[in-house]
């Protein structure tokens, strides 16, 4: 069954300019409620030019009451405001286990942005001996180092979407390092914050002597993650919970079908022959 309304929170954001737009494309029948703090004619307007669909529920993350009753209204709620804010996790998740205790007929959907700053090994450029390698096959919060950024937040959804009373499908993205243009004002902020360093170093390096890795996507694969998965949560592909910890997707051939399916020529384009097939 196709869900009827969604809670978006986040939705004037970088990614969630994204998302929105896209939502309007692949699910043009969800009525769409956005959480919009400091609202004006202008940013609903921008947002309803991205989504016809969109209705603003005026409040702030810091409004649990509101988020609570919002999510409890709805079938789906994404979060992409803030990945570390954990009173709004706790009022979403709150809101949508009231809705699963009186709606037997759906399990609500919880979908929430984390980032890779919880494998983060917290080193500054200095020499070490060992370098974790990560895979999201079989990934487990606890293997995370314990007071790395996000997991608090992610620790709730996890034990809420694992539970068995009031169940809630839950899964948490965690892209790596955001980068492309934005649909709404807000745009990625680390190229113009590694920039700055690199012109007033009048070169760009890296931290300290060692090598430093961080991974990057781009913000149009971030939304298009995010409409995949809730593909598969909506089909029961994944059951959510530590499932939804460890869905594997394609998220360049995501992106590379879309640009197709834009009307893009990818002919010159290397490796992406077998989507094109
Ligand atoms: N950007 C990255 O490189 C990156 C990397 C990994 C993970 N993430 C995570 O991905 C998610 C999306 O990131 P993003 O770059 O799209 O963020 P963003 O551009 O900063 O957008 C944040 C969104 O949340 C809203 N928001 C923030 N604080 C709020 C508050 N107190 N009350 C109400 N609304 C509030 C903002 O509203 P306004 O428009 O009113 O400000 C905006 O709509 C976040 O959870 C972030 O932690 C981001």
């Amino acid at each position: 069954m196709a869900p009827a309304t969604a809670l978006i929170i986040g939705a004037t954001g970088f990614v969630g300019g994204h998302l929105c737009e896209l939502l309007a494309t692949k699910h043009p029948q969800l009525r769409l409620l956005c959480l919009m703090r400091d609202t004006t004619p202008q940013k609903a307007n921008d947002l309803n030019k991205l989504n016809p669909s969109v209705e603003i529920v005026e409040g702030t993350l810091e409004d649990s009451a509101i988020i609570s009753a919002a999510a409890e209204k709805v079938d789906v709620v994404i979060h992409v405001a803030h990945s570390d804010y954990a009173p709004s996790v706790q009022a979403v998740l709150a809101g949508l286990r009231k809705r699963a205790s009186t709606d037997s007929h759906r399990t609500p959907i919880y979908q929430h942005m984390s980032g890779l700053g919880v494998i983060a090994d917290n080193v500054r450029g200095e020499k070490v001996d060992f370098v974790k390698e990560w895979t999201d096959v079989g990934f487990r919060l606890d293997d995370c180092p314990k007071d790395n950024t996000h997991l608090a937040s992610d620790r709730q959804i996890l034990e809420a979407g694992t539970r068995s009373q009031d169940g809630i499908q839950t899964a948490i993205l965690f892209p790596g390092l955001i980068y492309g243009h934005g649909k709404t004002p807000r745009s990625g902020a680390w190229v113009p914050f590694y920039s700055t360093f690199a012109k007033a170093a009048g070169h760009a390096g890296t931290w300290g002597p060692v090598e430093v890795s961080q991974y990057c996507i781009h913000v149009r694969d971030v939304a298009a993650a995010v409409l995949c998965v809730l593909g598969y949560l909506l089909e029961d592909a994944t059951r959510g919970g530590s499932d939804g910890l460890c869905k594997q997707i394609q998220l360049d051939d995501v992106l590379t079908r879309e640009l197709i399916e834009d009307g893009c020529s990818l002919r010159d384009v290397p490796g992406t022959d077998h989507v094109m097939a």
